[in-house]
């Protein structure tokens, strides 16, 4: 299929756009670099012995869209682009609402103008807000997000259910992901964040190569085995053929649909620092400090309606999510030196 991947040489994107390739798929990268360095595209070529086309573009600029719906023939966008760090939209919420939830809409109006009517969304596990149940199925209920990045995917959810009713032949896949982690194999694409990251892995990794002194632990007396946190990490690989299975499904199945992307593994922080641990021969220092304002004791998906549906399930587990993320990190610390 040809496919416009938006934010497509960004984290999640890129291993999607490699994965696309590798099955035979077209895809074309629409990006606008503030968060993505465009030499990813080399390295996708690298990896694939395939160069992408690519349109620099921002998804909020219609014009830009035009110029890549006009040359490309889409069948299905799957739409990447966006902000996603949660401190910062606290801090900045129209930026927030302006780039994830107008740039959807405008997005969604480029395609009806040119007919293309497949679409895979990145939702996020945040829409289930602390869950009322574990593991979480996707029609558990939805809570009120506590910041505005969560807001901004619970309302994107909302405009593409109006649109689904308004437009019944459209095909529309929501994908919660649970937490992403890992690179891929070659250690040519990853994780990238251009400040001091947010998220535990990168965290951790750069602990690990002493750009970082030591990780904090935010808090240690959950109600969970250890006391920290438990997520749900995927590797990113695995999240990537989670997209191209959902696009195949979608040929057949009109209408809107909604897939969890997890293991149904909850692992802790401190279970991390150990398999990171292992997997790099380095030892993490850290101290557990307070708990982060908005964090929940756990969270971990029910993916069995992807696994019913799609035929998908995660395949890697937590030392492969860190011995591909330690790889990356050593290749990333030389890219930026
Ligand atoms: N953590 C630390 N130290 C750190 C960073 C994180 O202890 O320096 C802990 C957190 O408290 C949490 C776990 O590691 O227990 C995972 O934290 P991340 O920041 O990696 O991930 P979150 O679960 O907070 O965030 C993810 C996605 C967001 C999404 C959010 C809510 O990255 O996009 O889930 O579902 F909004």
């Amino acid at each position: 299929m040809k496919i416009l991947v938006t934010g497509g040489a960004g984290f999640i994107g890129s291993h999607t756009v490699v994965e696309l390739v590798l099955e035979g798929h077209e895809p074309t990268v629409f990006d606008s670099f503030v968060n993505a360095k465009p030499s990813v595209i080399d390295r996708v070529e690298t990896i694939t012995g395939y160069r992408v086309p690519l349109v620099r573009g921002d998804v909020r600029d219609s014009d830009a869209l035009e110029a890549a719906f006009r040359h490309g023939d889409f069948e299905g966008v799957i739409h990447f682009a966006g902000l996603k760090a949660v401190g910062e939209s606290v801090a900045h919420p129209l930026d927030y609402f302006d780039s994830n939830v107008a740039g959807s809409v405008t997005l969604l109006e480029a395609m009806g103008r040119h007919g293309v009517d497949t679409f895979v969304f990145s939702s996020s596990a945040t829409v289930y807000g602390e869950p009322t149940v574990l593991p979480t199925p996707e029609e558990a209920a939805l809570q009120p997000p506590t910041n505005p990045y969560g807001r901004s995917k619970l309302m994107v959810e909302e405009i593409l259910r109006d649109v689904s009713t308004a437009t019944p032949a459209m095909r529309i896949g929501i994908l919660r992901y649970f937490n992403p982690v890992g690179a891929h194999e070659s250690g040519l694409i990853g994780e990238d964040p251009a400040d001091v990251p947010n998220n535990l892995m990168p965290y951790i990794a750069q602990v690990a190569t002493e750009r970082l002194p030591r990780l904090a632990v935010f808090g240690g007396n959950y109600d969970t085995p250890d006391g920290s946190g438990v997520r749900d990490y995927i590797h990113v690989v695995d999240l990537a053929r989670g997209h191209i299975a959902a696009m195949r499904h979608l040929v057949d199945h009109p209408g809107l649909h909604v897939w969890n992307l997890g293991t149904g593994q909850g692992t802790s922080v401190l279970d991390m620092v150990e398999a990171f641990e292992r997997a790099s021969g380095v030892t993490i220092p850290y101290e557990v400090t307070a708990r982060r304002p908005g964090d929940v004791a756990a969270t971990y998906a029910d993916p069995s309606r992807a696994h019913r549906e799609l035929g998908w399930k995660a395949e890697f587990g937590i030392d492969r999510m860190c011995e591909d993320a330690w790889r990356w990190q050593q290749y990333a610390d030389t890219l930026e030196d």
